[in-house]
């Protein structure tokens, strides 16, 4: 009985048969990495796993990948892959250490029309550029919640990169998520569709605001961290698994308890804080120039940078 040790797919993971593997199947668990990267609760809950089978599956699949401690060597091999994206502006790209990086998330949060979506339109433009003029050469996949996409947008800022208008457009995959469920959906089926087109760059505009509108009040407060816990570990894993951008919007929320200092804080809390390595607040000054504030990076120092929002899209001063 040699070959029982030997796991290479779902259906070979103990406990789990016929049945069960179409189930995850279903709730895009299809590879070994998604199975040894969830927790027991998203199996239980996702494919309604029995007690101790989604621990067992979890611990097979870790052991199959051998996933466990790595060597530091290995993880700055990995890290040299890292790839990064220019925002269209100097002063930007040398604030977050050269631009918007792969196997990370990038947050940009701010009250209204402070920019993010302006972030949005012209990232999904610049990573299509050759890697020579900051891009990744890749397509963009672009998450809607909020119904702003506009192509027209895209198209001013393509004609600035000198871009094919037409192209440009067809490089970007737009899906509008209709609540958080769908906003869900869309992220798991992004990493089957990463290879096959080509995909360097996720957005999602906004992150939190199907959230917002469908948990309310404090008793369900509890209910909406939780999902949006699995959503940023979502969104983690695919930025590490595909080695793409993942740049998301978030809004903000007044904070009537603080007195002090700037009463805005990003929505989310410490469940968003800590899945987005960068974090960047945006804000409005005078005429069409803007502010972003860098907020706790892993490797950088705070800092902000001026830049301005013209036609052209994002623009050094
Ligand atoms: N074609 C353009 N030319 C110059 N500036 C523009 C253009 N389009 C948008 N802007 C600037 O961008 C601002 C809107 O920013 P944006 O939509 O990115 O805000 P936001 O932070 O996403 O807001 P919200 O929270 O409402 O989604 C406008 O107020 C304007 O200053
Ligand atoms: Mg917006």
């Amino acid at each position: 009985m040699a070959a029982k040790n030997k796991i290479t797919e779902v259906t070979d993971l103990p406990g789990i048969g016929a049945q069960g593997a179409e189930k995850l199947f279903s709730a895009g668990y299809k590879t070994l990495e998604s199975i040894a990267t969830a927790s027991p609760m998203e199996l239980k809950e996702a494919a309604g796993l029995g007690d101790g089978t989604a621990e067992k599956a979890i611990k097979a699949a870790r052991d199959a990948l051998e996933m466990g401690f790595e060597t530091a060597d290995i993880l700055a091999e990995r890290r040299k892959l890292v790839g990064k994206l220019t925002t269209g502006s100097t002063e930007l790209d040398t604030l977050i250490g050269g631009g918007l990086e792969t196997q990370s998330i990038t947050e940009v949060y701010g009250k209204f029309a402070s920019g993010k979506t302006q972030w949005c339109f012209q990232t999904s433009v610049t990573v299509q550029l050759p890697k020579d003029q900051g891009g990744l050469e890749g397509a963009c996949l672009y998450i809607d919640s909020e119904n702003s996409f506009r192509p027209e947008r895209v198209i001013q800022i393509a004609k600035r990169f000198k871009l094919d208008e037409e192209q440009t457009l067809k490089n970007i995959l737009v899906a509008r998520a209709y609540n958080s469920d769908h906003q869900m959906l869309l992220i798991d089926k992004a990493a089957e569709m990463v290879k096959e087109k080509n995909i360097k760059l996720v957005i999602v505009d906004s992150l939190t605001s199907q959230f917002r509108s469908e948990f309310f009040g404090r008793g369900m407060l509890a209910d909406r961290q939780q999902r949006l816990n699995r959503h940023m570990r979502q969104l983690q894993k695919l930025a590490e698994n595909q080695n793409v951008v993942v740049l998301v919007t978030n809004q903000v929320l007044e904070r009537p308890d603080i007195l002090f200092g700037d009463p805005t804080a990003p929505v989310g809390g410490n469940v968003v804080g800590h899945a987005s390595k960068t974090r960047l607040y945006l804000r409005k000054s005078k005429e069409d120039k803007r502010v972003a504030k860098l907020v706790d990076s892993p490797s950088l120092p705070d800092g902000e940078a001026v830049y301005r929002v013209t036609e052209n899209g994002i623009e050094d001063v």
